[in-house]
């Protein structure tokens, strides 16, 4: 099941995996609308049976601002999406999963480990995703159910390059110049580590938080 706010990219990515020989469906969601969370896990639900893994990865970020001009509006959006998306959602998954057991993979960013110049509410959002699986972690393992974060680095999507990204030039070449590879990362390099956490080859991980960053916070 594929789900996003966005139906036109979220048929894509339905494309790309019929084109690798897969089946996928996809489901509108706002992670922000509790309602929206508990309709995609009973589609789910009602397509498949059961559900055995969760990757939670519906994310904004907004141009760098100050903290004291990031105003109320800015701070709630990220919340809302970025923090709260991730616990609508999980609280769906989790009483599907409950029963059976399986694995959550919650998106945070380096910016859940440490601070970011201009994005306040942002990193605030990424520190609440990592609090959140670990705690979500203590209670569920002893139903077989795993979760762990992702901190991606600098990774090229439309959050970062091209017209409706919070990031300029500066930004992007600051962030390659601190990365160890010299370089952004790219998707398919963190659908690595979610694959590695979806399955069982993770099966002693659990409550972590998988730093994959080219070494931007080494
Ligand atoms: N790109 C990076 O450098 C980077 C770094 C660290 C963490 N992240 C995180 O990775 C995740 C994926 O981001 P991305 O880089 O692919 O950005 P992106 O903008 O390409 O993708 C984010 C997706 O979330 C969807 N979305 C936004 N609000 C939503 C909502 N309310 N309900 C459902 N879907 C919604 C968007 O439609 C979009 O498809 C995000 O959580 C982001 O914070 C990205």
């Amino acid at each position: 099941m594929v789900a996003d706010r966005s139906e036109a990219v979220g048929q894509e990515v339905v494309q790309l995996i019929e084109q690798e020989g897969g089946q996928a469906f996809f489901h509108t969601l706002d992670v922000r609308s509790d309602e929206s969370c508990a309709a995609l896990v009973a589609a789910t639900l009602a397509r498949y049976g059961q559900l055995d893994i969760a990757f939670n990865n519906a994310g904004v970020f907004a141009a760098p601002t100050l903290t004291e001009d990031q105003g109320l509006d800015l701070w709630q959006r990220m919340l809302d999406v970025n923090l709260t998306g991730v616990f609508n959602c999980m609280v769906h998954e989790l009483r599907a999963m409950k029963e059976r057991g399986g694995s959550i993979i919650n998106t945070a960013s380096v910016a859940g480990i440490s601070g970011t110049y201009g994005a306040a509410a942002y990193t605030a959002s990424k520190h609440g995703v990592i609090g959140l699986t670990r705690s979500a972690a203590l209670e569920y393992g002893k139903y077989g159910v795993r979760i762990n974060a992702l901190c991606p680095g600098l990774i090229e999507t439309p959050m970062t390059v091209g017209p409706d990204s919070g990031f300029n030039e500066k930004m992007i070449n600051a962030g390659v110049r601190s990365s160890a590879l010299r370089r952004q990362g790219r998707p398919e390099e963190m659908a690595e580590m979610v694959l590695w956490l979806a399955s069982d080859n993770s099966s002693y991980a659990t409550g972590g938080h998988f730093v994959v960053d080219g070494g931007l916070s080494a």
